[in-house]
């Protein structure tokens, strides 16, 4: 049993490059149980022809709103009505507006606007369309009404740059499909993490900082969230997208997410520390822009607070995850901080190294508990968060029930 079983999910494609990936979804869809049938825009047909679709599906493939041979076989308002879910991938900026809009000025469209399905959309577009502001504000109208955005992953696009805007891979996108039908093992655990970088002011111009990018912590929070919990995510300053269902409590330095952390503590049942917090913060920052006059600069630095080792010495505090970024030793470091800072869980990693970390989108870690272990090989930031979020539910229901 795969979780699929019996489920009908209206596939709709739209144009851009990853629309040769959708072929790859659609098969991983009905392996997994589901009856599949497609939906093009007209964009879509320039990147991938509707007979491949339809000779997988063994159904003909819906593209034209007002064409009566095609409302014949399936009017537009029973396919609305026959999916228990709409799932566009990819969905291109250009979808995405339309639906934002409430335009229903193809099938596709219009299917969106008549169903009583929930939606889900895979966006894929090149990464300054992404983050252009008329996106954003689509996103936006989107995920107020409930049409939830999954992805895009960041990497190589297809255009050549790096960056947010690619499709996740179609067995990312199977799981979330699965996930939305599967038991929700943390369903009402709250759980507060923190997660990117913290900037610890010199003067109101400069900071210190770290090259902390938030993928892991906020990959975290979606899987966690999508496992059923409910997320608070205390955040230094990242260029991410907020997770679907996701509270975000936005911060600067250490001392602000201490705050932010200890005020709402007492009612979580989990803790995650993520971030990478700097360990010490200059003591004085000057009151105004530091001039050039001298031939050097001695910045004094004082200690941060260490807010997991504060969280996890409470009585009766959450359970604790930590994390820790070595460049060396990394088991012997990483144990010894689990025990020092009295974590329940520990999540290690190499950093400094050619692979994985900090600006990475892959990572390994090795992962450390009072009396076990568990190694999870270098893969996607996304899988490893799954795998991730699996341990830590697992390890918390074992020592908390
Ligand atoms: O001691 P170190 O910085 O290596 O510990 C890393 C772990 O501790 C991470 O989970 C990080 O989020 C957390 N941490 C913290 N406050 C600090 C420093 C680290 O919560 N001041």
């Amino acid at each position: 049993m795969s979780g699929l079983e019996a489920k009908k999910i209206l596939l709709g494609v739209t144009g851009g490059i990853a629309a040769y990936k959708s072929a790859v979804l659609l098969r991983e869809l009905q392996r997994s149980g589901a009856s599949v049938r497609v939906v093009m825009t007209a964009a879509a047909q320039a990147f991938i022809a509707p007979l491949t679709f339809q000779a997988l599906t063994g159904h003909a493939v819906s593209t034209e709103l007002l064409d009566p041979d095609q409302e014949s076989s399936m009017s537009h308002i029973e396919l609305a009505r026959w999916a228990d879910l709409i799932l566009v991938a990819p969905a291109s900026a250009d979808f995405m507006a339309r639906l934002a809009c409430g335009l229903a000025n193809d099938l596709l469209s219009t299917l969106c606007l008549a169903t009583q399905a929930p939606i889900k959309l895979a966006a894929a577009m090149n990464q300054h369309m992404w983050f252009n502001p008329a996106t954003r504000e689509n996103c936006r109208r989107l995920e107020v009404r409930g049409v939830e955005i999954w992805g895009p992953d960041a990497g190589l696009q297809a255009c050549g740059e790096v960056g947010p805007g690619r499709m996740l891979e179609p067995e990312d996108l199977l799981q979330k499909v699965v996930s939305l039908y599967a038991d929700r093992p943390l369903q009402g655990v709250r759980v507060l993490m923190t997660a990117g970088p913290t900037r610890e002011p010199i003067d109101p111009v400069r900071f210190i900082g770290n090259r902390s990018s938030g993928h892991m912590g906020y990959a975290l929070a979606q899987v966690l969230c999508e496992l059923g919990a409910e997320i608070c995510l205390v955040s230094g300053p990242v260029v991410l997208p907020t997770p679907v269902g996701v509270e975000r409590v936005d911060v600067e330095t250490a001392t602000q997410m201490q705050g932010a952390v200890m005020a709402r503590v007492e009612t979580c049942d989990i803790f995650i520390g993520v971030a990478a917090v700097a360990d010490y913060r200059p003591l004085a920052p000057a009151p105004q822009k530091i001039k050039k006059t001298s031939a050097s600069v001695n910045l004094e630095l004082v200690a941060n607070p260490d807010i997991l080792a504060e969280v996890a010495a409470l009585e009766q505090g959450p359970f604790t995850v930590g994390f820790a970024a070595e460049t060396e030793g990394l088991e012997a470091y990483a144990e010894a901080k689990r025990i020092s800072k009295g974590v329940d869980l520990i999540a290690a990693n190499h950093v400094g190294s050619e692979k994985g970390g900090f600006e990475s989108d892959e990572n390994a870690l090795l992962l450390l508990w009072d009396g076990g272990r568990e190694a999870l090989p270098m893969m996607s930031k996304i899988k490893l968060a799954e795998q991730l979020g699996a341990v830590i539910t697992k390890r918390y229901r074992t020592v908390r029930g």
